[in-house]
């Protein structure tokens, strides 16, 4: 057997437990009943423990190695060897009983989280979320870095991406976002919003979810859909792309949102040709790419007239109060601009302030430039500033999302790197699909979704996301897309 067969070979017994790995945190997630808890956190650990053990084998990194100096390799064998490499060195870099206290670290500090948030006790949470900062800090120096600590967290989620860029980035787009919303404010017309109002039973609401899926070109014969709390997309192995949403009985938009949005994660999974299963390569670029797919499908076709002038008779035939509702008040509807204390109920407009205002926290709390204890004041003054808005207790404010309780810094840039790529993105779809609006109106959606398998999903992780970006539209990350489709969408809605 050759290096390389062994070594994909090696690549398909990691892919194989990770497949079993995703199914069972999806049951957990859906399904599993609250006393099976317990012995499933053990079997997860258990299978986790195996695949990290293959992943950090000295096997692996001998196939790296000797494959590393080959130069007869195909594209993609050259492309699984960087990514799997890059894994196999930032988990080596660890050693294992810093790694041990961090996972138990971890998993106390999201309960102490909970329990936080639950009474807005902030002093609960604060030594737990030190030990996150303090764990990722030398994770950081063990990772390696060469100009900010922070760069090594980032390269995680956003593999290239570095501080110095997101903030040439952040800057040119904050001076233009922050008036814009006070323009709306103080000088536009705020589109009516009670044809939104009512209740809506939720067998239907899951009815007309499965049909939004299916007009995207959701492949049921290799995925489904389910409900939960917190909705999430995953892939289970090939062929396989589960989709999660969550209904709200009397917000019924924000269930087809939720839909769309999952259901553009999964089209990237179920995308993911066969060639890649297994390799290394089977996800997507990163997850401001994966981000960008849901946005897109979520917002600039979801939230656009085109799209509602397809739905309505589709949210009528379910929903008859809908009947003689017509696509442009919808549209109107859906489209209000409101600065809010919570990043996952920000619209499109306001959503971004959100993610720069954590990224200004996250890389300060990295380089030590501010102390936990300051925290919750801090995060009130920059929502203050970012978005004019002061929350009233911690819950609502520092404590509001998971992710730092387990020590997830640096992912936070992904999803405004998500909707910026996804504005890029979309622009080069209107220039090379001249009649992608009537194609829309007209139900045929699959015409976005072809381009879309041919430019981004075909090509799994193969490059890396500004290498991809470039490919797909000529040019590196340019934020002006984005302020140019916000500028344009939200003067008209608003009559400025
Ligand atoms: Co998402």
């Amino acid at each position: 057997m050759t290096t390389l067969t062994a070594y994909k070979k090696h690549l398909q017994e990691i892919g194989k437990l990770e497949s079993a790995i995703s199914l069972l945190h999806w049951d957990q997630r859906t399904y599993l009943p609250q006393k099976g808890l317990a012995a499933r956190a053990l079997v997860l650990g258990k299978l986790a423990r195996i695949a990290f053990e293959l992943l950090v084998s000295d096997k692996l990194g001998h196939y790296l190695e000797e494959l590393e100096t080959q130069d007869d390799l195909s594209l993609e064998e050259q492309a699984s060897i960087r990514v799997v490499g890059k894994a196999y060195r930032r988990h080596k870099s660890i050693p294992p009983d810093i790694y041990e206290q961090f996972t138990i670290a971890q998993s106390r500090s999201e309960s102490a989280w909970e329990q936080a948030k639950k009474t807005s006790d902030f002093e609960l949470f604060r030594p737990h979320l030190q030990k996150m900062v303090d764990f990722s800090r030398q994770f950081a120096q063990l990772y390696g870095y060469e100009t900010n600590p922070y760069d090594a967290l980032l390269e995680e989620y956003e593999p290239g991406m570095t501080t110095e860029q997101l903030r040439s980035v952040i800057e040119p787009l904050r001076k233009k976002l922050v008036p814009f919303i006070k323009r709306l404010r103080e000088e536009g017309t705020r589109p009516r919003t009670e044809i939104l109002d009512g209740t809506f039973p939720i067998d239907k609401q899951e009815e007309l979810s499965l049909r939004v899926l299916k007009a995207m070109g959701y492949d049921f014969s290799a995925g489904r859909l389910d409900t939960t709390v917190h909705p999430f997309t995953i892939s289970t192995g090939p062929q396989d792309t589960r989709v999660t949403t969550r209904f709200i009985g009397d917000n019924l938009f924000s269930g087809i949102s939720s839909t769309m949005h999952e259901g553009g994660h999964a089209l990237y999974g179920q995308g993911i040709p066969p060639e890649l299963h297994w390799s290394g390569l089977d996800g997507g670029a990163s997850f401001g790419i994966h981000e960008s797919q849901s946005r897109m499908w979520e917002n600039m076709i979801g939230k656009q007239l085109p799209f509602l002038k397809f739905f309505q008779p589709i949210l009528a035939s379910v929903f008859p109060e809908f009947a003689h509702t017509r696509p442009e008040t919808l549209y109107n509807a859906l489209n209000t601009v409101t600065p809010s204390l919570i990043r996952i109920e920000a619209d499109e407009v306001t959503y971004n302030l959100h993610i720069m205002l954590r990224f200004e926290l996250e890389e300060q709390l990295i380089n030590g430039r501010i102390s936990i204890t300051d925290l919750p004041e801090v995060w009130k003054d920059a929502m203050k500033r970012y978005l004019g808005v002061v929350p009233k207790d911690d819950a609502h404010g520092v404590l509001q999302d998971v992710h730092w309780s387990t020590g997830m810094f640096g992912y936070f840039p992904s999803y405004m790197l998500g909707n910026l790529y996804a504005a890029q993105i979309f622009a080069k779809v209107r220039e090379e699909i001249p009649d992608l609006d009537e194609q829309i109106a007209n139900g045929k959606l699959v015409v976005l979704l072809s381009w879309l398998r041919k430019q981004v999903h075909r090509f799994g992780k193969t490059y890396e996301p500004q290498e991809l970006l470039q490919r797909i539209t000529g040019e590196r990350l340019n934020p002006s897309y984005f302020t140019r489709y916000i500028t344009d969408k939200y003067s008209q809605i608003y009559k400025l």
